[in-house]
């Protein structure tokens, strides 16, 4: 088990890359497994999320090899068509496979992750379209299974929430199938269109990917494609809250700036300085920050709800008091008992946190509660006085490649300890 020690107060000045998007290396490299032949994915993070992803991908049947970020996959063999629980444990997102498995199998059965640290997770959206692209499915006791015996069918399908992971297996499966299926009220997140960028380098024939409705003419088969994962906005956001917090000055470079449009207007809105230039984006912090009148988190083009906690933790430190509102997952606070322990003053009212803005955080040792949260902890250590000791971040390990490097180079006072279980 590792914890992170952190002695705080530390301005972070300098410059960083951006790591690859995990929210689009997972649902690419599972929609690998529909193509007949090799593809090369590139700019995958180094993460435990797309290790577990490579784990069930050769469960599967698939070849896999990787080489730093480049991740090959030969899927020309596919020999299993089901996720054992074990897998599905490790990664609470491996649902992604849902469509990629049916499309390619006629058949995929795995055991529903059930809720995680944010929530429910429910998929009910990705089981009444995989039914509308013709499958069976059977949902007992979290086992489910999806079978068609002759080729899936396009469907017109209107998502009565535009979820991300429902969006990309439909689109996964959709590619195949025998006809055009019409997606309404799609997620219109980057990692979408990224998603279908690649599908479409496979021979894919998506149209209205970013839209709110998305066209997917099915072709027999796909090919094997190269392709280079976009840079992840939910890292970038995190290391400019980590610039904010301690009055710094960070260049952030292989982001996309229109990926983070929200975002820039609350740093802006707390005081920061921004400025973006081709795939860079400067962030010069006051030696205050303001409060926040209320950000609602929304599904893209909106406040991204990965980004509440670390945003959340940015405020606690500000001037003047901040509204947040959680809208799309039920129990996405749990970080703020730790944050509270550092000094922070946050009331939670159901959907609704009411931050307090404090002089300073005092470091202690805290618990990371879930990836994001994980992340609101480390930065709220990055600006704490004295020393914070964060326990449980494999949580962390999820979502942030090598974060502590990423910190020690802007000057971040950070480690990583190894100690005994
Ligand atoms: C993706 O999760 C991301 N994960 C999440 O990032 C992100 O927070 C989320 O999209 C929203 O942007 C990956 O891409 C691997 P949703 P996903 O389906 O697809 C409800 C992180 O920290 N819903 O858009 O699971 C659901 O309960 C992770 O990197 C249903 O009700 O998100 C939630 O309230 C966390 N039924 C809302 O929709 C369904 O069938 C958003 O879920 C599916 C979802």
């Amino acid at each position: 088990m590792s914890v992170y020690i952190i002695n705080g107060g530390q301005r972070l000045t300098g410059e960083a890359d951006v790591q690859g998007a995990k929210n689009s290396a997972l649902p690419i490299l599972a929609a690998t497994l529909l193509c007949r032949g090799k593809s090369e994915i590139h700019n995958c993070p180094e993460l435990s999320d797309v290790d577990a992803t490579v784990n069930i991908l050769r469960h599967l049947g698939c070849e896999v090899e990787r080489n730093g970020r480049t991740i090959t996959v030969d899927s020309s063999q596919v020999s299993a068509n089901e996720i054992p629980d074990e897998l599905m444990r490790e990664m609470r997102s491996s649902v992604i496979f849902l469509g990629a498995i049916l499309a390619r199998t006629g058949r995929v059965s795995l055991s529903t992750p059930g809720g995680c640290e944010i929530g429910l997770r429910p998929i009910d959206l990705h089981l009444d379209s995989m039914k509308k692209l013709g499958a069976e499915v059977s949902d007992e006791f979290g086992h489910i299974c999806c079978e068609s015996n002759k080729r899936l069918h396009g469907a017109k399908i209107s998502l009565s929430f535009p979820s991300v992971g429902a969006t990309e297996n439909i689109m996964i499966a959709a590619s195949t199938a025998e006809g055009v299926t019409t997606i309404v009220n799609a997620a219109r997140e980057p990692e979408i269109s990224d998603l279908a960028d690649f599908l479409n380098s496979c021979g894919a024939r998506i149209s209205g990917a970013g839209e709110g409705t998305i066209t997917i003419d099915g072709v027999e088969k796909l090919s094997g494609a190269t392709h280079t994962v976009i840079p992840d906005r939910i890292a970038a956001a995190t290391i400019m809250a980590a610039a904010a917090m301690t009055h710094g000055r960070v260049c952030l470079n292989k982001i996309i700036p229109a990926h983070l449009g929200p975002v820039i207007d609350v740093f802006e809105e707390a005081g920061c300085r921004i400025n973006t230039f081709g795939r860079s984006i400067l962030i010069e912090a006051p030696s205050r920050l303001k409060a926040i009148k209320t950000i609602r988190t929304m599904p893209y083009p909106g406040f991204p709800t990965d980004i509440q906690a670390p945003v959340v933790s940015m405020l606690s430190i500000a001037q003047g008091t901040s509204v947040v509102i959680e809208t799309i997952f039920e129990s996405r606070y749990k970080y703020i008992g730790e944050l509270a322990r550092m000094g922070a003053k946050i009331r939670v009212d159901g959907r609704m946190a009411v931050i307090e803005g404090v002089r300073e955080f005092h470091g202690v040792p805290v618990i990371t509660p879930d990836l994001r949260g994980g992340a609101a902890l480390v930065l709220a250590g990055l600006a704490a006085k004295g020393q914070t000791v964060i326990s449980q971040i494999k949580h962390i390990d999820r979502g942030y490649e090598k974060l502590e490097q990423t910190l020690r180079k802007l000057s971040a006072d950070i480690k990583r300890v190894d100690v005994n279980e």
